[in-house]
């Protein structure tokens, strides 16, 4: 059993998560528009973690016996400029993201809701990863700077990422 305000908070998490698939599934697009498809197949294997993320978080409200709403996703910002700076805006809004878990999990922590503070321990593991991968890519683009060849061969390791669907529960 869990309490209708961490019911609503955690509907409110989906949406985030789903928001953070709509974001890299449109920096995906936009990464193949300018021929660069190692990177868009990095963000089209994030955008299928976040799903998970979003459905893992579903799965999980419905287990309680509670009612899952969904709401409308807002539309992503669209100008992603260059891969370091689609790197650092995808950082910024990852650490947003972990602000928001951490907040459910002080929430869960606040309602001694110890089922929800069991569940949030594998989402903040995760965004340790997310963050750290994050953090790679712009340590990487930062040294090749603006050297093409650089670029080209990140593009072809990106190629090799695929998704490792979640364990579940
Ligand atoms: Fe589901 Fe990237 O946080």
């Amino acid at each position: 059993m869990i309490s209708k305000k961490m019911t609503e908070a955690l509907n409110g998490q989906i949406n985030k998560e789903m928001y953070s698939a709509f974001l890299y599934m449109d920096m995906s697009a936009h990464c193949t528009y300018v021929g660069l498809n190692g990177f868009a197949n990095w963000f089209m294997v994030q955008y299928q973690e976040e799903m998970s993320h979003a459905m893992k978080i579903y799965d999980y409200v419905n287990s309680q016996g509670e009612k899952v709403v969904l709401n409308a996703i807002e539309k992503p910002p669209g100008n992603f400029g260059t891969p370091l700076e689609m790197f650092e805006a995808t950082l910024k809004h990852e650490q947003f993201i972990t602000a928001s878990i951490h907040g459910l999990v002080d929430l869960a922590n606040e309602e001694k809701d110890y089922a929800t503070q069991i569940f949030l321990q594998w989402f903040i593991t995760e965004q340790i990863e997310e963050e750290a991968n994050d953090n790679e890519m712009i340590a990487k683009l930062k040294l090749v700077g603006k050297d093409g060849n650089g670029l080209f061969m990140i593009d072809k390791e990106l190629e090799a990422r695929v998704f490792n669907p979640p364990a579940k529960e």
